[in-house]
């Protein structure tokens, strides 16, 4: 039976709450729409959750005042309209130039606007509604992310029947930072109308533990319980939230098997640039987090001491255009393509810079292709709460060529331990890790990859969503 919006009037079994839908719409320059796949990793991990489940997704478009369900095959849509006003206030502002910068180290001092808060709070409360319409009596309701941490007690209050999970795609930080923020009770609070709150590392879950107890005075049990995964119970409202730790993956075996089809195509993208004899790689939303500026300072001085040589060390960084009115983006992009510039011009020869930067979103197989021809992949965040990036890149090699290089403060860093690590605050650090990356000997790399790939290949994202609901399906 379906209802005259086009939903099944019974609501779904399964709901996925998210900022963003699978899809964005974008205009192109010839004036007409198109649908593509939304950036960034949430949408990359929790798309391939639906291959084995049928359900619902409620998102917004990307675009201001669209409450178009664009066609997603086997997920039923529900489009959360955001005015332009709303955009500015609730995603460009409280999202993403106060909790983005609050939850990554203030690598970016965080604004607190009152008026900005409001409208996260409507916003939030827009996505309760819509989720309350889209779900079944009884339903599992999955809210994820830093830009809908009220909608979890909003949903309870409305839909006390549901089965809610919360999981935070960014790190979750100290009592020191998260005490700045003015409505701290409140983001507490609305999280805490959840039956699970899950965080990628264990820290998180700790942190959020120890900011309930002294925030809200609740009482809090960190006592292990039993299964892998769960960390802590708080006792709120008459309910037993759990807290725990679910670190996030890639479809594996999906990355593998395409990046494996694009190994052609991999020599025609070293022969494009020259043959390089090292060929480095990084690959990210243009965000100030992913410390672009660490790498290419890493690169600079490698060159300048002899380390690596421009004539034939090749970095192509792909940077996808990310959150480009907020002027904390803006600045950074501009000091980004400052940099390229200065190091091609210092470098480089006319036919041969040593950095090739593209400002675009990269097809999937080309980027799988990008992968595949790497000597090196840069992953090198300030902080990072997991870094899908490092895990595409690892699947994507099973030849067991290429290295890693990768932040110690990004949560991937936990699982991978045999990456070439750096802590991006070192300069040595950082130089040494690129220079043994590209030069180490071929079986030491070789070595390392293979225990690399492997973790990757078996520890994939399903795992991580069974993981997550049946902890939340667990003592119903
Ligand atoms: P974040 O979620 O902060 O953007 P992740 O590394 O976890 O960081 O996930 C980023 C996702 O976006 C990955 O799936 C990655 O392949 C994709 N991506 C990043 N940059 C680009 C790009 N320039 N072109 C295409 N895809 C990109
Ligand atoms: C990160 C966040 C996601 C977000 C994505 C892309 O992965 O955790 O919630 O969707 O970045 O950012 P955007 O602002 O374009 O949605």
């Amino acid at each position: 039976m379906t209802a005259p919006d086009g939903h099944p009037a019974a609501g779904a079994n399964f709901v996925v709450v998210a900022n963003r839908l699978p899809v964005d719409k974008r205009v192109e320059p010839d004036g007409t729409t198109v649908w593509k796949r939304a950036p960034g990793g949430l949408v990359t991990a929790l798309t391939p959750t639906f291959a084995s489940r049928t359900g619902a997704w409620v998102g917004w478009s990307g675009i201001p005042d669209s409450a178009e369900n664009p066609p997603v095959d086997g997920i039923d849509i529900h489009a959360v309209p955001l005015s332009h006003d709303e955009i500015a206030d609730y995603y460009e502002g409280f999202s993403n130039a106060t909790l983005w910068p609050l939850y990554h180290d203030v690598l970016v001092k965080p604004e607190y606007r009152h008026d900005w808060w409001d409208t996260y709070v409507t916003v939030n409360r827009r996505f309760a509604e819509e989720t309350s319409r889209a779900a079944a009596p009884g339903a599992t309701v999955w809210v994820h992310d830093y830009q809908l941490q009220l909608v979890p007690a909003m949903l309870r209050d409305l839909r006390p029947d549901l089965r809610i999970g919360f999981f935070l795609h960014i790190p979750f930080p100290p009592r020191e930072l998260f005490s700045q923020l003015p409505w701290r009770r409140e983001i507490l609070e609305g999280l805490l109308g959840a039956d699970l709150i899950g965080f990628h590392l264990p820290g998180g879950a700790e942190n959020f533990l120890s900011l309930a107890r002294r925030i809200l005075g609740v009482e809090v049990s960190t006592d292990p319980v039993g299964v892998r995964d769960r960390f802590g119970t708080v006792a709120y409202d008459g309910r037993t939230v759990q807290v725990g730790s679910f670190p996030i993956s890639i479809d594996s075996a999906n990355v593998a098997a395409n990046a494996a089809r694009m190994a052609d195509r991999a020599a025609e993208i070293r022969a494009e640039l020259g043959d390089p004899e090292v060929l480095l790689l990084g690959v990210d939303r243009l965000d100030y987090t992913k410390g672009i500026d660490v790498r290419l300072a890493g690169l600079e001085r490698l060159f300048a001491a002899g380390r690596l040589d421009p004539a034939t060390t090749v970095l192509v960084q792909l940077a996808s255009p990310s959150r480009e009115r907020v002027d904390s983006y803006i600045e950074m992009r501009n000091r980004i393509e400052q940099t390229v510039g200065h190091i091609n011009g210092t470098y480089g020869t006319a036919a041969r810079p040593p950095i090739r930067y593209l400002l675009q979103p990269v097809p999937r197989d080309e980027l799988l292709a990008y992968f595949r021809a790497a000597d090196v992949c840069l992953v090198t965040p300030m902080r990072d709460g997991m870094n899908l990036v490092a895990k595409e890149y690892l699947a994507s090699r099973d030849d067991l060529g290429g290295a890693l290089v990768l932040s110690e403060f990004t949560g991937a860093a936990a699982e991978l331990t045999e990456a070439y690590q750096l802590n991006p605050y070192d300069d040595r650090s950082v130089d040494d890790a690129i220079a043994a990356a590209a030069t180490d000997p071929v079986e030491e790399r070789r070595e390392r990859m293979t225990a690399l790939h492997e973790q990757v290949m078996t520890n994939d994202v399903d795992q991580w969503a069974h993981a997550f609901l049946d902890a939340l399906a667990a003592d119903r």
